[in-house]
């Protein structure tokens, strides 16, 4: 029966690719360019892939004789900014567009030093088809050492032309260029204009350049955490009076998508923030939250206004008005009675009038005097700059300005050629990078599901990636392969050689299984070694299904297995070696040092993203069924990786059979529900991850006897305190003024949260880890500003610093794509290794 079971677990974890694939309507883009300029290989963003220039004969059309290259490992963070190609006459780029239609066009621009060129000097003026982008934009005088733009043009013919034109005997370069798809109906033809109000028409023939696009009340949204590689920014640098608004938020999974707006239009994220009016010490009321941009006034603004109602309790509740540049542009808005609904999303598109003359562009919202309840939000704001008469969206001159006095007869002629020696290239290699292109798409996590913050696991592509690395970092001697990606093969013989003839002063635990030591392997490399108790005819069969299931539950938070020994009636596990062990012996119980709270949090955040990947990861969910401190297990970086998993737990739907309906797992963590109903589900997971919280919080075991009886039980305990808001009375006295109050109060909530006594009112593994980011966020940006500061605001006027973009190390939601190749990479090159811990509570 067990067998039957764990091979209808290992079909569904070999189809979860298929099925997750088909049952998301992900946005692909057919178009999707990413190139490295000068880069002499494939560069990395993230889940991104950038190839070099060079690659494709077809995208540079000049010769590369009249262009230089550059490359250095500049501070910058992302390694886009690393190459580029200069020129010193002007230069194209064209793409080949199979779907006419709006399209990204980013570019990534950074001077790097060693071209033998002053790049800092040179002037930069950049052509698209018809449009003019940027005009004679220099470093010069700037501030910033790099500059990213981001346009969205409407490409109407088959082939999208980049001109790169250096002024006046200078040179120009470009670092990085993407040309993508965008989803037809992003934005519409139309929108509205403000005083005099009337429809403005023709917006799809218009180039637009984004200058804001804010998440309101919100974190930093990298490109990975946008279905359409967009960049959000927090709003709080353009808030006029920063009393005037508190931050509203709820866990995004409550964002509910009416027909009319996807994730494309903005991510859940966005919606499931936003800035409200604060009643705490305003005396009046009456007043409008303002945020103010500065533009450049002899243009246009398209602006996207973003509102979801998460704050009423009822519908028709909240009623506003909304401004822009003091014009109303939305009197009365009653959200609910355009979506019908609560936590809804709506937006509305407008477009500013140009003759303000004014170097600022202001959204305010501000109360309805005629609603009985004040208040007014926000939660999402995008401003993008729209091409003048001239089709241009710097400077008044044309295209036909710029161009012909520019480009000297010799480009010209360099344009001819290439394109002819492209275009017999052209139609074969773009088709082949087309399907390139596309077959990685497809693959990418972006497109499996749009809004599921993991990669999604079951994919073979990233599988077979991580064996060949595990492979090749695996030593010589006898060892023997899989070829199906099951891991190295061990001999009998290197494991007992490796733990010293599986000597008891290595051991590190001991559990149902059987023993745990460390070992070392002939390279040195430290290792876990599970031995397991003498086996049966069935448990072999179970022994083997494990280790196909193991090794395909790939993630950079979850302590991976390197391979196994199946000789001689063993079964023997090996796993990477974990230097400072279990979480639970840096909270009590020995006398390592305390760590620090934002330690604390990296390390829930790291085991909840492990939780959430065996939870949406794979499309037969498992339940890890023991989530302790002592399964959480920290490497030599103290990165949190959860152990243990996969080896008594099965996803609930195949849990019918009921082999055990013994209550599994370890008393303190116990689901109180699955202890009552003895039905098993993720919440379960998610309450003991509550337990675990508290005891990160408490430094105190999940259950103590010797305590008061009130005191035995953490869960009870500390929800007690957290109920009364005084969760800081009995928090480890060494966090005790190292704590912010907003990140507490966050915390707490989040664990009370996951202890809620019914599963259905337990959050998402997903909605804790993110709640547990944004714990880590406040934490973090109150470190940045000034302490008087805050210690006088309340949750809601912690300022949220903006970050830069690609600032990825303090990004909040960075790292919940986690498990990225190289990440999966790091995983099994870094030859650090692991040790299992007793599952004494089983
Ligand atoms: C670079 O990326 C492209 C497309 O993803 C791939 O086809 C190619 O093999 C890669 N090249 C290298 C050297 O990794
Ligand atoms: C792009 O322009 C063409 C031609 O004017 C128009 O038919 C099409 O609807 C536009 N596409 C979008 C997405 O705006
Ligand atoms: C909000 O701003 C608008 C436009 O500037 C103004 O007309 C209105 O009186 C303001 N409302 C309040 C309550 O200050």
């Amino acid at each position: 029966m067990r067998l039957g079971k764990w091979v209808s677990l290992v079909f569904a974890v070999l189809f979860c690719g298929f099925m997750v694939n088909g049952s998301v309507a992900a946005f692909i883009p057919v178009d999707n360019y990413l190139i490295a300029c000068g880069s002499s290989q494939n560069v990395s963003v993230q889940d991104q892939v950038f190839v070099p220039d060079s690659y494709q004969s077809s995208f540079l059309l000049e010769s590369e004789e009249e262009s230089f290259v550059a490359a250095a490992n500049s501070s910058l963070p992302s390694p886009i900014y690393h190459s580029l190609r200069g020129f010193t006459s002007s230069f194209s780029y064209k793409f080949d567009i199979h779907q006419t239609g709006r399209h990204w066009v980013r570019l990534y621009f950074h001077p790097l030093p060693n071209s033998g060129h002053d790049l800092n000097s040179a002037s930069i003026t950049v052509l698209a088809n018809e449009f003019v982008l940027l005009n004679n934009f220099t470093f010069k005088n700037q501030q910033s050492s790099y500059l990213f733009k981001e346009y969205m043009i409407n490409v109407t013919s088959d082939s999208l032309t980049l001109n790169f034109i250096p002024l006046n005997n200078s040179v120009t370069f470009v670092n990085g260029i993407e040309v993508i798809s965008i989803p037809d109906d992003l934005i519409a033809d139309q929108a509205s204009m403000v005083s005099p109000s009337a429809p403005f028409n023709g917006l799809s023939n218009l180039a637009l350049e984004t200058v804001y696009r804010v998440n309101v009340g919100g974190p930093l949204l990298t490109p990975q955490n946008d279905t359409l590689g967009r960049t959000w920014e927090n709003d709080r640098k353009y808030l006029h009076v920063n009393s005037s608004a508190v931050i509203v938020s709820v866990v995004p999974g409550t964002i509910q998508y009416p027909v009319s707006v996807t994730p494309e239009t903005a991510p859940n994220w966005v919606y499931a923030t936003a800035e409200a009016m604060g009643n705490a010490n305003v005396p009046n009321l009456n007043f409008n939250i303002t945020w103010v941009f500065p533009v450049d006034p002899s243009f246009r603004y398209f602006i996207r206004l973003h509102f979801c109602d998460i704050v009423s309790k009822a519908l028709n509740d909240l009623v506003f008005n909304v401004y822009i540049n003091s014009d109303i542009a939305l009197g009365s808005l009653d959200l609910s009675s355009r979506t019908g609904f609560l936590a809804m999303p709506y937006y509305k598109d407008f477009v500013s009038n140009s003759s303000t003359g004014s170097n600022n562009l202001s959204v305010s919202v501000g109360p309805d005097m005629m609603a009985d309840i004040t208040n007014a939000i926000l939660n999402g704001l995008e401003i993008m700059k729209i091409s003048n008469g001239a089709g241009s969206l710097d400077g008044p001159y044309s295209v036909t300005d710029l161009l012909p006095n520019l480009h000297s007869k010799k480009s010209k002629f360099g344009i001819i050629i290439g394109s002819a020696v492209g275009i017999s290239a052209a139609v074969l290699l773009i088709a082949i990078c087309y399907c390139c292109f596309v077959t990685r798409r497809s693959k990418g996590p972006r497109q499996a599901h749009p809004w599921l913050p993991l990669p999604l696991y079951g994919n073979s592509h990233t599988i077979t990636k991580v064996s060949t690395t595990s492979q090749k970092s695996g030593t010589a001697s006898c060892v023997s392969l899989v070829s199906s990606n099951l891991g190295r093969i061990f001999t009998f013989q290197e494991i007992s050689d490796s733990t010293n003839k599986f000597d008891e002063t290595l051991l590190l635990g001991v559990g149902g299984f059987g023993k745990v030591y460390k070992g070392t392997l002939e390279d040195g490399t430290k290792v876990a070694v599970k031995r397991g108790n003498p086996r049966s005819e069935q448990g072999l069969a179970e022994f083997h299904t494990e280790i196909e299931m193991l090794s395909k539950l790939r993630h950079r938070h979850l302590v991976s297995l390197i391979g196994y020994c199946d000789e001689r009636s063993e079964m023997i596990l090996v796993y990477e070696y974990m230097a400072n062990g279990p979480l639970r012996s840096h909270l009590y119980g020995t006398d390592l040092p305390p760590l620090s709270w934002k330690q604390r949090l990296e390390i829930c955040i790291g085991a909840a993203r492990g939780l959430h990947y065996l939870h949406t990861g794979v499309a037969q969910s498992i339940i890890h069924r023991d989530v302790k401190t002592t399964n959480i297990l920290l490497d030599e970086n103290f990165d949190a990786k959860v152990a243990d998993f996969g080896l008594s737990k099965t996803g609930p739907s195949l849990d019918q059979t009921h082999v055990s309906t013994a209550v599994k797992g370890s008393f303190g963590y116990l689901d109180p529900e699955y202890f009552r109903r003895q039905q098993l589900t993720e919440k379960s997971d998610v309450y003991s991850f509550g337990v675990v919280l508290m005891e990160v919080l408490c430094t105190r075991p999940a259950l103590n006897p010797v305590l008061p009886r009130e005191q035995v039980n953490i869960a009870e305990w500390a929800m007690s305190w957290q109920k009364k808001g005084m969760l800081d009375q009995i928090m480890d006295s060494a966090l005790v003024g190292k704590v912010n109050p907003a990140s507490l109060k966050k915390f707490g909530e989040t664990a009370e949260k996951c202890l809620a006594e019914q599963g259905v009112d337990r959050p998402s593994i997903g909605d804790v880890l993110w709640n547990l980011e944004y714990a880590f966020e406040l934490q973090e940006t109150s470190a940045l500003t000034d302490p008087d500061e805050n210690s006088t605001n309340h949750i809601g006027g912690i300022p949220l610093t903006p970050l830069e973009p690609f600032d990825n190390s303090v990004s909040m939601i960075n790292g919940v794509n986690s498990g990225t190749d190289d990440d999966a990479e790091d995983a099994t090159t870094s030859a650090v290794f692991s040790q299992l811990v007793n599952p004494r509570g089983r």
